[in-house]
């Protein structure tokens, strides 16, 4: 038999398609879950219905001072490439280096918790071309930021801010407006503040700068603390921010950067000063101020509490105390920001100028509430609608339907039965009248209306209620 030649078959490669290596998360059901009741994490908290009158105002006078000064609400994801805030925050920042909220996604992705929202914006701003805008472009946000952080008072791994960003001119006019509109919202809400400033300069003056200021660190490092030496390494303008008392008396004699800026930083800063003097802005030049993000450029500034905000009542309203004057007092800023000129450049935009503020919501309420400052009660409900009865209670839900679309302020206790019950939650909301429904008057097609101040109970037909309570409250 003729031998056949086996065929020689060529396999078809198949493309592999390489995979990315992921550290594989533990799986869920791998996790130990405890069986104790479950609390909220560390330096995180939930915000109680009690403490919402705080979060109207803040959110109220936000929208409404942003509005007023011409900025345009913007809302950013919580997630975002964790690269985007190693190169705008910078890779030597605290934040950075120890307090991101960093992850790896399914999918392999690097990716972070906002931990703030400047970066975010510039992101943005890039992104949706809005170069092509009319300039500048003013944006304001409103939400929570993620930093794990040591928690203490005012410090939590989960805070909100109310930003604001003005982006794509550098006029010093806009650092002026930023802090006008930053220092109002804190002091409309009747905290007493002040404005610290400084000027960095730009990257050809602190270039001059950091070297004397080596020179001078260099003859002290014996007394400085260890992030401090490492500081003098990697991010020597932080070292002026230090807060050990050691390396603060150290930062005392500092060279200061305002001596080493270059005429266009130097005239840049005046004009800024210029513009808060006319709007008799409290300010304190305070050459220490350097800021813990590594975007900025120029005008730097925080809004610190003022002695006599809170319980203290010493010193002139709004003005800064001696410490804060020689800017030594370890503050809590309320809020921050200064000038950004290269940020968008360095995340792949074109050259555009830009400034901004974010402020720390979770420490202005505790400043609000140490100082008693009242927040203004809930709006005033007018109406109570009370029921008796099953199919009163069926009457009173379309009752209180009609009464909503007509605009009325109205409460109810729906699952309620007894009527002294829920008469005793009308006179906590201290409305103005009960309307009372139960099954005679269901059966007479009447209701009961209760002058909740004077007690006196007029039984009027149910087909006219609207109409009374409209002329009694005054409405149209
Ligand atoms: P920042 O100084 O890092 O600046 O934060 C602004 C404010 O957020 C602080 O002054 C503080 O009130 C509040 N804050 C910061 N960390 C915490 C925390 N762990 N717990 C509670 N509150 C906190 C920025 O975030 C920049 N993005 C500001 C900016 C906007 N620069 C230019 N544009």
């Amino acid at each position: 038999m003729p031998k056949t030649k086996k065929k020689k078959t060529i396999k078809k490669v198949k493309k592999v398609k390489v995979i990315k290596k992921v550290k594989p998360e533990p799986a869920i059901n791998a996790i130990k879950v405890s069986k104790s009741t479950p609390q909220v994490l560390r330096g995180f908290k939930d915000i109680l219905p009690s403490e919402q009158k705080y979060w109207d105002i803040l959110r109220a006078k936000a929208e409404k001072l942003a509005t007023d000064f011409g900025f345009e609400r913007i809302d950013f994801p919580i997630v975002e490439e964790t690269s985007l805030f190693i190169r705008a925050v910078g890779k030597e920042t605290d934040i950075v280096e120890k307090e991101m909220f960093s992850f790896t996604d399914k999918g392999g992705e690097n990716v972070s918790l906002r931990p703030e929202a400047t970066a975010q914006v510039a992101r943005a701003y890039i992104n949706h071309g809005m170069l092509n805008l009319p300039q500048p472009v003013k944006l304001w946000y409103f939400g929570p930021m993620f930093r794990y952080d040591r928690p203490q008072s005012g410090r939590y791994r989960q805070f909100n801010q109310f930003g604001l960003e003005a982006v794509g001119d550098l006029h010093p006019v806009l650092d002026a407006l930023v802090i006008i509109t930053s220092y109002n919202f804190v002091k409309e809400l009747g905290l007493k503040v002040n404005v610290q400033i400084n000027s960095i300069g730009c990257s050809t003056c602190r270039k001059e700068y950091k070297v004397q200021l080596l020179n001078y660190y260099k003859t002290q490092r014996s007394d400085l603390c260890e992030d401090c030496k490492n500081r003098m390494a990697k991010n020597p303008l932080r070292l002026l921010d230090c807060k050990e008392e050691k390396c603060q008396a150290v930062a005392e004699d500092a060279p200061q950067i305002v001596d080493w800026l270059c005429e266009e930083c130097k005239n840049h800063f005046v004009k800024v000063l210029e513009f808060l003097d006319d709007l008799e802005i409290p300010y304190n030049l305070n050459s220490r101020l350097v800021r813990g993000l590594d975007y900025y450029t120029k005008t730097v500034f925080e809004i610190w509490p003022s002695s006599g905000s809170g319980q203290e009542k010493k010193g002139e309203a709004g003005a800064p105390a001696e410490e804060e004057k020689e800017g030594k007092k370890a503050q809590v800023a309320l809020g921050g920001g200064g000038r950004y000129d290269n940020l968008i450049e360095m995340l792949g935009g074109r050259a555009t100028p830009a400034v901004g503020a974010s402020i720390g919501l979770e420490r202005v309420i505790l400043k609000i509430k140490e100082a008693n400052i009242e927040a203004p009660a809930k709006r005033q409900v007018d109406i109570f609608v009370a029921q008796l009865g099953e199919a009163a209670k069926r009457k009173a839900m379309a009752l209180y339907e009609t009464l909503r679309q007509e605009g009325f302020e109205i409460a109810e206790s729906f699952s309620k039965d007894g009527l002294k019950s829920q008469l005793e939650i009308a006179n906590k909301l201290n409305v103005k009248y009960a309307l009372i429904l139960g099954q005679k008057e269901l059966s007479e097609g009447t209701i009961l209306l209760r002058d909740m101040e004077g007690g006196v109970q007029e039984t009027i037909n149910i087909n006219k209620v609207i109409k009374e309570l409209k002329k009694r409250l005054g409405k149209q």
